[in-house]
């Protein structure tokens, strides 16, 4: 395995899918377009729906791209766990009715185990139960051990987001953390060491088919299409042998920022950890909410900025921090992102600004109270 760091994975990535051609598209905005069924963008494929359903033309049947996406469904979560998060970006390839299982499969194992070098005998594969297509394809054109491949039912491998919109069964690759283990023989152990984290997913290969309806039904969709995901930092974890998305080169570089202006030390105490680990994270979410637009208010997708300012600042005053500090930590963002993502440079005053506003705004409330 070959040490990579976050902002070299995410060029590994996209250059390999060029080499497949595909087209390399910048991430789109985490305020959705014309999608009134989500707040933000939560996954590669989200801005993408109109080219899977037929409604818009793509630019190219095949793109690549490295998608910055949010999902607050876990938030309480975050800072308890080593692995919770908010602010994530996701490396996707997409074929829009261009090709199918049968490239995708060998491709997905072309770059783990060539381009990242990761051990065969690490990995794990799921399919869908009734995917014989998929097992075929595995088995037949890449060297896995037919023994490292389970079927799941559809909680885990058929993927789908929301009420509505395209889906379809998935296939996914599982990396072994464990050391010193036995392979897990049987689909019972595979799910146990799962659940205990042992054995984390990274990659999710859908092979979208249906457009779900409001009523529930799968309608079959014209083409057949592909979509992949991979979340970036969760990949640094396997590749840089770390055991958080924390450890992780360039979120390391904010945590440590984090802890130096508290005059903390990370790993010394589980409650400053977790404050440490939750300003860490909202930090990243917001800088990249303001810098789509996105202002704090009391509805909405400004509800949730709010709220992960205020929960930052809050955890903050935890952790003995006086005054503001939030932009500072926002400079470390862009700095660390602004080559993926130079929108952020651009509007890092009005970043700073907004930030501090809302802080301030906090920090009176408190103190009044
Ligand atoms: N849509 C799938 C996911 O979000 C794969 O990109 O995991």
């Amino acid at each position: 395995m070959k040490f990579m760091g976050a902002n070299e994975l995410r060029e590994s990535f996209i250059s390999f899918f060029e080499s497949k051609e595909h087209l390399r598209m910048e991430s789109f905005p985490l305020v959705p377009k014309n999608d009134k069924s989500l707040l933000l963008i939560n996954a590669g494929m989200a801005p993408l729906k109109p080219y899977f359903t037929g409604i818009q033309k793509p630019p190219k049947s095949r793109v690549t791209t490295c998608q910055k996406c949010i999902r607050t469904g876990d938030i309480e979560n975050v800072g308890k766990t080593s692995r919770h998060g908010t602010f994530f970006e996701m490396l996707g390839n997409f074929s829009f009715g261009d090709y199918f299982k049968n490239e995708i499969i060998p491709w997905s194992w072309e770059y783990v185990t060539e381009v990242l070098k990761l051990p065969k005998d690490k990995l794990y594969v799921t399919i869908y139960l009734e995917d014989d297509e998929a097992y075929e394809i595995w088995t037949t054109k890449t060297d896995i051990d037919p023994s490292r491949i389970f079927r799941l039912g559809k909680d885990d491998n058929f993927w789908e987001v929301g009420t509505v919109g395209p889906c379809g069964p998935c296939t996914e690759i599982h990396y072994d953390r464990g050391e010193n283990v036995a392979p897990v023989t049987n689909v019972e152990d595979f799910v146990a060491a799962s659940d205990a984290d042992r054995i984390v997913e990274f990659w999710n290969l859908v092979f979208i088919q249906f457009d779900k309806q409001e009523d529930g039904s799968y309608a079959p969709l014209k083409n057949k299409n592909i979509d992949t995901g991979m979340g970036l930092e969760r990949l640094a974890v396997v590749v840089q042998d770390v055991d958080s998305i924390f450890d992780v080169d360039t979120i390391c570089a904010l945590r440590n920022l984090v802890c130096e202006i508290a005059g903390k030390e990370y790993g010394k105490t589980y409650q400053d950890d977790v404050s440490i680990r939750l300003i860490t994270d909202h930090i990243r979410s917001a800088t990249f909410m303001i810098s789509d637009g996105i202002m704090p208010t009391n509805e909405g997708r400004g509800y949730v900025l709010r709220r992960l300012i205020r929960r930052a600042a809050r955890h903050g005053r935890l952790l003995g921090i006086e005054g503001s500090f939030l932009a500072k930590l926002s400079a470390e963002v862009i700095n660390g992102s602004k080559a993926g993502y130079p929108e952020l440079e651009e509007k890092k005053e009005f970043i700073f600004k907004v930030l501090t506003n809302e802080e301030n705004q906090f920090n009176k409330t408190i103190d009044q109270g």
